[in-house]
């Protein structure tokens, strides 16, 4: 048991008329495993993310995560979610960003049998313990990231949403980043859903890379990646990484070609 998406469907009524941005949508994430999604801008990834963590009502289809609904998986705080914008009040300290959770759900402590993770500890473990005191604009933009990242964890949730959490970064920043992603991960084992535009950051940290075309979006391909963990940097200059990282491009280009046919 994991995330569970089966068929699932959302149209937006705007006032420019009906979007369809996500029609008949099937996926899974198994316990602890790290599932990328790529696909064009506007194919739904953030809509899907969304209604996997309950903000979101998909049209039909269903969600379950580990068993349960989003809205009870979330409530129960069983849910982490990094938007995609790190969404953090400019006006409070890194510290009180992380303990926010905390304060807008009061309840959060009574939740059955739930142990929950010393916000300075897990700053800490996202070296960011030096700037407990700061303010987000005294950061930088991927210091941010790392808080709104933090944010998520502080819970100990069981299955993490990320959505682009390191696209404003330059390239070598990124590059690292996504490797202190993976030791936290190896440590931990959540069960990941990660969003990126990256084909690379896909296949470095997945198990699999779902590629979606648009719109809308639809799963076009899913695509194993069975490289040995733990994996370093170097497993990027290998022939077998090389191959991954084509087979994505070429779904996507069929993905983008759909879509500007
Ligand atoms: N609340 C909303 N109301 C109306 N339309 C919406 C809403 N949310 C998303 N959409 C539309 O649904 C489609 C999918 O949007 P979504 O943000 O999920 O795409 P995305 O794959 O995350 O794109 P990107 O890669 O640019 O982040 C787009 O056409 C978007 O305009
Ligand atoms: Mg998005």
């Amino acid at each position: 048991m994991g995330l569970d998406v089966l068929g699932v469907s959302k149209t937006f009524d705007t006032r420019k008329g009906r979007v369809a941005a996500l029609r008949d949508v099937s996926l899974r994430v198994g316990r602890g495993r790290f599932v990328s999604l790529i696909g064009p801008t506007g194919c739904g990834k953030s809509t899907l993310l969304r209604i996997v963590a309950g903000l979101v009502e998909a049209d039909g289809g269903t969600v379950s995560i580990f068993g349960e609904p989003p809205e009870r998986a979330t409530a129960a705080k069983h849910v982490g979610f990094v938007p995609q914008s790190p969404a953090l009040l400019p006006w409070r300290t890194v510290l009180d960003n992380v303990r926010v959770p905390f304060q807008v759900n009061r309840k959060a402590d009574s939740v059955l049998g739930r142990r929950f993770r010393d916000p300075v500890e897990v700053l800490e473990s996202f070296g960011l313990g030096d700037v407990l005191h700061s303010r987000p604009d005294q950061l930088s933009g991927g210091m941010q990231q790392k808080v709104a990242i933090a944010r998520a964890f502080v819970f100990d949730p069981s299955i993490l949403l990320m959505d682009e959490p390191f696209s404003a970064l330059d390239e070598l920043t990124r590059e690292r980043q996504r490797h202190e992603l993976l030791d936290i991960w190896q440590s931990d084992q959540k069960t990941v859903l990660f969003v990126t535009h990256s084909v690379p950051e896909a296949v470095a940290l997945s198990d699999a890379v779902v590629v979606m075309s648009a719109q809308p979006g639809r799963v076009r391909a899913v695509i194993p990646v069975n490289l040995p963990r733990p994996r370093g940097e170097l497993v990027e200059a290998t022939d077998v990484f090389h191959d991954l990282e084509r087979r994505v491009r070429s779904e996507l280009r069929v993905a983008w070609n759909d879509n500007h046919a």
